[in-house]
């Protein structure tokens, strides 16, 4: 079921509903397929932003079978993280590692392909320099020109965060850097992340929403008032692309808008 969804102006949003995650998992990787053929029909490459997190990580599984993974030409794809943990690459709270494990060591890339976070560098801000530095070089752009994604795939916590932009932390408010490195008090911790001034310059952002501890959130999204410091998921709105969001019916459970 697709709804669209009419709310405050925004870039064209939809908003698909699954019964179940693997449905649900299934629509978004034939929807990743698409937009990857596109890309390198139009442009002869695909830049791709992963998300951490474990439904981005069943996309992933799914990509990697057989069946999937020989429908597209993975020579073309430019792998990126949307956010990262301030952790090295083989640390098990890593994204990368995570991504690696799940899809990336089961496609014929070479390692020019892949451009993960510097994570391991001993000060988070640093590292989300860097990456700053290793994007505008690989979109061949100076500053302040942004580069323009293909495809950014985020996740949503029950908080309202998404990528690692965290509910009152200034990094979703962030206005000129690609990449920042908020602190982040419930975790105790430092995170990478893209920042909205990156996310919403993409062609296509597509969200990956499971499971029943999201649903009121979700709610508040996509239909409650604008406050993105308490739900950081409503700064997203790519100014010229497209907004889809892959939702499962629990995490749907409380939009209004859907039939019961
Ligand atoms: C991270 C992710 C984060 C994730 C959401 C959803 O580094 O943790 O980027 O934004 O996508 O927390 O994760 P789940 O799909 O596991 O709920």
């Amino acid at each position: 079921m697709t709804f669209l969804t009419p709310r405050m102006p925004s870039p064209q949003r939809d908003i698909h509903v699954y019964p179940t995650p693997h449905a649900l998992l299934e629509a978004a990787a034939r929807h990743l397929l698409d937009h990857a053929r596109q890309a390198i029909d139009a442009r002869d490459s695909f830049t791709l932003a992963l998300a951490g997190g474990s439904t981005p990580k069943g996309l992933y599984a799914m990509l990697a079978d057989p069946p999937l993974r020989s429908q597209l030409d993975w020579t073309k794809v430019r792998f990126f993280w949307g956010d990262e943990r301030h952790v090295p690459p083989d640390h098990a709270e890593s994204n990368y590692r995570m991504a690696h494990e799940a899809l990336l060591r089961h496609l014929p890339l070479a390692g020019a392909q892949v451009h993960r976070v510097p994570s391991e560098l001993p000060d988070a801000q640093t590292a989300a320099d860097q990456y700053e530095a290793v994007l505008r070089e690989q979109f061949d752009l100076s500053e302040p020109d942004v580069p323009r994604f293909d495809l950014i795939l985020l996740g949503m916590g029950p908080d309202g965060h998404t990528a690692s932009l965290f509910p009152g932390t200034r990094a979703v408010h962030e206005t000129s850097r690609l990449v920042t490195a908020p602190w982040v008090e419930t975790l105790q911790a430092s995170r990478i992340t893209f920042t909205p001034v990156l996310l919403n310059h993409a062609r296509h952002v597509t969200f990956l929403i499971c499971g029943q501890a999201k649903a009121d959130t979700l709610h508040s999204v996509l239909e409650g008032p604008f406050q993105p410091d308490a739900v950081p998921a409503q700064i997203v709105g790519p100014r010229d692309g497209a907004l889809t969001w892959f939702v499962d019916r629990e995490a749907g459970g409380a939009l209004t808008f859907l039939e019961p």
